[in-house]
């Protein structure tokens, strides 16, 4: 019998439930705060991610969350995402003493023939640009590069704008709600569908979803979590801007629906809000600029599958868990 033994030889990829949540918390903490080390040089504890955002993965999708396990360890998790016809995977992680094993492909590959299976016409991801593992981890996956995402951060004050027409979307109304947030999101690119995600901030707690109405004509929504990496952070996250292409000023709905945001921010005492979004056009960078949000850093999109390209220059999508 040969002497080499194999790690993750006995390492089974499984369905997530909600009773490993605590480990899969655990090894994300574990393996970000390990690439930080390698990338940035010094030792950084990453927070956990929120027991609450894992939650609501598991009931968005429950077939689409997996784990790696070995002997009752679970050592990688990773999640896909379905809105509408694109589909896409994050997050997804193992922990460092089981790299390079082959692990990180197999979750991926759980991904994708769930995406598959949902019959996504495009299947992408988003990931870290300047990292050689990952761009190479994806490429020898057949992912093409697309776009690059803007990570755009605020330092949030007072806001003096009038937000009169936008109203918040209550589990009261959500039916009628989701039902507006699936036609913008069709507006934008015909395949997507962001009402699940709506859906999953009103029912799981997770923060906001602001509509801009004009009479009975809707204009944009926005998704806002506030929940953030445990509900103590001090940032929030603007998850989506949807704004319909043919509204006569769609600049401003998105001014708008940002400042809601901010304010919705403010209202749960967070410091900061945080966006990101694959820019095809520089105008919008331009106008969160203005609005004084300051660039973070770059990531990548990639495309396995179809073509991706929005109406609206000025809607805000990331395909980022
Ligand atoms: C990205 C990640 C999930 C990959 O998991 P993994 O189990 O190591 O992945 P695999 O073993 O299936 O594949 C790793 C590949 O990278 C290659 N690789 C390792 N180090 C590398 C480097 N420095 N440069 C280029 N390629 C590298 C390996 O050789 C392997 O490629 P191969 O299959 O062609 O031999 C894992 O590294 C991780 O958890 N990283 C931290 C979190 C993260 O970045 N997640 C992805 C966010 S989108």
């Amino acid at each position: 019998m040969s002497m080499f033994v194999r790690k993750g030889r006995d390492v089974v990829i499984r369905r997530m439930i909600a009773e490993d949540i605590e480990e899969v918390r655990e090894v994300g903490q574990i393996a970000w705060s390990d690439l930080a080390m390698h990338d940035v040089g010094r030792r950084f504890k990453y927070p956990k991610r929120s027991e609450k955002i894992i939650a609501a993965y598991l009931w968005k999708d429950p077939q689409g969350c997996f784990v790696a396990e070995e002997k009752g360890k679970i050592v990688g998790s990773a999640v896909c995402h379905v809105c509408g016809k694109v589909g896409w995977t994050g997050p997804l992680e193992v922990l460092p003493s089981y790299q390079d094993h082959g692990i990180g492909k197999r979750l991926l590959n759980a991904c994708e023939a769930r995406i598959i299976e949902r019959g996504c016409a495009v299947i992408g991801l988003e990931t870290l640009s300047h990292l050689p593992k990952n761009l190479h981890f994806y490429l020898s996956s057949g992912y093409r590069p697309d776009k690059t995402v803007l990570i755009m951060e605020k330092v949030l004050g007072h806001v003096d704008e009038n937000v009169e027409q936008v109203r918040e979307m209550t589990l009261a109304s959500l039916d009628a709600g989701l039902e507006k947030v699936s036609r913008l999101s069709q507006q934008v690119h015909h395949q997507l569908d962001h009402s699940l995600d709506a859906e999953a901030i009103l029912r799981k707690d997770l923060g906001h979803v602001y509509l801009l109405e004009d009479g009975d004509r809707t204009l944009g929504c926005a998704l806002l979590h506030t929940y953030q990496r445990g509900e103590e952070s001090a940032y929030s996250s603007v998850k989506a801007v949807l704004i319909d292409p043919a509204a006569p000023d769609p600049a401003a709905v998105l001014d708008r629906l940002l400042a809601k945001c901010e304010i919705g921010s403010l209202e749960e005492g967070k410091e900061k809000t945080i966006t990101r979004f694959a820019v095809g056009d520089p105008q919008l960078y331009q106008r969160l600029l203005s609005r004084t949000y300051l660039l973070k850093g770059a990531n990548l999109r990639l495309i396995k599958k179809g073509e991706y390209n929005e109406r609206s220059r000025w809607s805000i999508t990331s395909w980022a868990g």
